[in-house]
């Protein structure tokens, strides 16, 4: 059985099911508004029932008292609707609305999608969960190193773990930790979230993603999100690397083609065993290729500091992309000793 939320004052509503908790069907339908245990146990998700009535679910009971109940408040994590609801709390518009946190994590897994690419899923804590928007990015604390940056490569609703995409970096001090030294069960300690790069959900425009090499993993978070939530409008993805192996999740790109996201995959530097069929060249230069005008899109673009800054330059002074639709990360994939 469905219900209709409304949430005020933004006056936005979306349907629920019985079985959903609001936060769920919130988050489904696009619409973020805060948490962080997603468990009933830290109170950040708690609002307020104007009108309709909830099962408050499973939760801490210090953490929701019967007075605030009397009140009319309920833990968003947990409640499920039992009638039509009218619900009164903040939604998280904006980076400034969402706390940056310093957790312990742990590492959960450890994959190679290719010879120099490392998967990492980490764990948090029972009962934390790291609110966040699709693309943004966390920092890897390592004692006497400086902070490392990662891109969450999960969209926010799928976070039992947080996914890293990590590029063997010849020299680089934390990549060899990370390839050479680190083991699953390790435990980590992190800062985030962090970064303007994550998807704009305040306009209609059709999209072009483009990443060079592990700058596919916030592109992954955002095509997730943007499937998760039902999103309408068109997305283009370029994925380019100089040989087939830097397109480590090609088979997943791939497989978003039948869920209508357009991908096109171009290598700059073919090797005979790859076998290439596909395009070939720099891709921001494929973009130029296919879109002659691109003054009605957004281009969210992440990877190499090269692959950025000519993204930038030749999108917005060639085909007319506005300087403020375009979006990139705050930091690069190079070497940082
Ligand atoms: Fe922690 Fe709901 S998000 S109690």
């Amino acid at each position: 059985m469905s219900f209709k939320t409304t949430i005020q004052p933004s006056g936005h509503s979306f349907p629920i099911e019985e079985h959903e908790t609001i936060l769920e069907a919130a988050l489904k339908h696009g619409y973020t508004l805060p948490y962080s245990c997603r468990d009933g146990v830290c109170g950040t998700c708690k609002g307020k029932i104007v009108s309709g009535q909830v099962d408050y679910g499973k939760y801490q009971e210090s953490t929701l008292s019967e007075a605030e109940k009397a009140a009319g408040m309920a833990l968003f994590c947990c409640a499920k609707p039992q009638s039509d609801l009218v619900l009164d709390c903040r939604e998280v518009s904006a980076v400034n609305d969402i706390p940056v946190k310093t957790m312990p994590c742990r590492v959960h897994k450890m994959e190679r999608p290719a010879p120099d690419v490392m998967v990492l899923l980490l764990k948090l804590p029972s009962n934390e969960r790291l609110q966040f928007l699709a693309g943004q990015y966390i920092d890897i604390l390592l004692k006497d190193q400086k902070p490392r940056s990662f891109s969450l490569a999960n969209a926010p609703h799928d976070d039992e773990f947080l996914e890293l995409h990590i590029r063997n970096i010849i020299g680089g001090a934390f990549t060899h930790h990370v390839f050479e030294v680190m083991k699953e069960r390790d435990i980590l300690r992190f800062k985030g979230p962090l970064g303007t790069f994550f998807l704009r959900e305040d306009t209609e425009k059709p999209i072009i993603l483009v990443a060079s090499g592990t700058g596919f993993a916030p592109i992954k978070a955002i095509v997730e999100h943007a499937l998760y939530i039902g999103l309408k409008r068109p997305i283009h993805f370029y994925w380019g690397g100089r040989k087939q192996t830097d397109l480590y999740l090609l088979d997943l790109a791939k497989q978003w083609e039948n869920k209508g996201i357009k991908f096109t995959p171009v290598l700059s530097e073919t090797l005979p065993e790859d076998a290439w069929q596909g395009r070939t060249g720099f891709v921001h230069q494929a973009v130029l290729d296919d879109y002659s005008d691109l003054s009605g899109h957004e281009a969210y673009v992440c990877g190499a500091p090269v692959v950025v800054e000519a993204a930038h330059r030749d999108f917005t002074t060639q085909r007319k992309l506005p300087n403020e639709a375009f979006f990139s990360d705050a930091f690069t994939f190079a070497p940082k000793n």
